[in-house]
């Protein structure tokens, strides 16, 4: 199989990126990412994005220092559909955890629908175990652009920052 390497950089996402992000879902999906990135700018979060050459962003996500207390969320992960399970994910976590990190927190927190459950198995892969579940709703816009709330359970998960990652073969 042909393989080529392709350098990305990781920078914060930016007003003028998100005309090239259709790709990340409906006008009241990218109305969130716009909102976060004003955030960032009060401080509040950092908004990252990854990006190959083009300087078009392939993955989004965020870092949100409100919340939990002493700890930091990592959310709104989304990486470009063509481009997923090629470790893009992995690399923009990790990248957000030395942002948290860097923050002084030493709590990274984040959560799964129970409906959508298979990032669940990356997050266990990078560390994250279930610390428990909420009742969690949001707006969702169907391809018609008909806008209904969305109502599920929500799996959180947490990681030790400070942990010392365990050597291949051990446990
Ligand atoms: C979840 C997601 C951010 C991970 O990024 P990624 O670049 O695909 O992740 P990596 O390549 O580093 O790791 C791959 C792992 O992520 C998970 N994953 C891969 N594709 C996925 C998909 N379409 N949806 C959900 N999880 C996925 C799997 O555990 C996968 O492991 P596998 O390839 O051995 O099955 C990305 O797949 C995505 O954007 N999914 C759709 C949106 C989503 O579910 N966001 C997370 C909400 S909590």
């Amino acid at each position: 199989m042909p393989e080529i390497v392709v350098p990305l950089t990781i920078r914060p996402l930016t007003h003028d990126d998100l005309p090239a992000m259709a790709w990340y879902g409906p006008p009241t999906a990218l109305a969130a990412v716009a909102e976060a990135i004003d955030r960032a700018h009060r401080g509040e979060v950092d908004y990252l994005a990854v990006c190959p050459p083009s300087g078009r962003p392939v993955a989004v996500g965020g870092a949100d220092y409100t919340k939990p207390p002493g700890a930091a969320t990592i959310w709104q992960l989304s990486v470009l559909e063509s481009l997923q399970s090629c470790g893009i994910g992995t690399l923009l976590i990790h990248a957000l955890e030395d942002r948290i990190r860097a923050r002084g927190l030493r709590w990274a927190e984040l959560g799964v629908d129970i409906n959508a459950a298979r990032p669940q198995v990356l997050y266990e892969r990078l560390g994250y175990t279930v610390s428990g579940s909420e009742t969690a709703s949001w707006n969702q816009e169907s391809a018609d652009g008909t806008v209904s709330l969305y109502e599920t359970q929500v799996t959180l998960l947490r990681k030790d920052l400070q942990a010392v990652p365990e050597a291949p073969g051990e446990s």
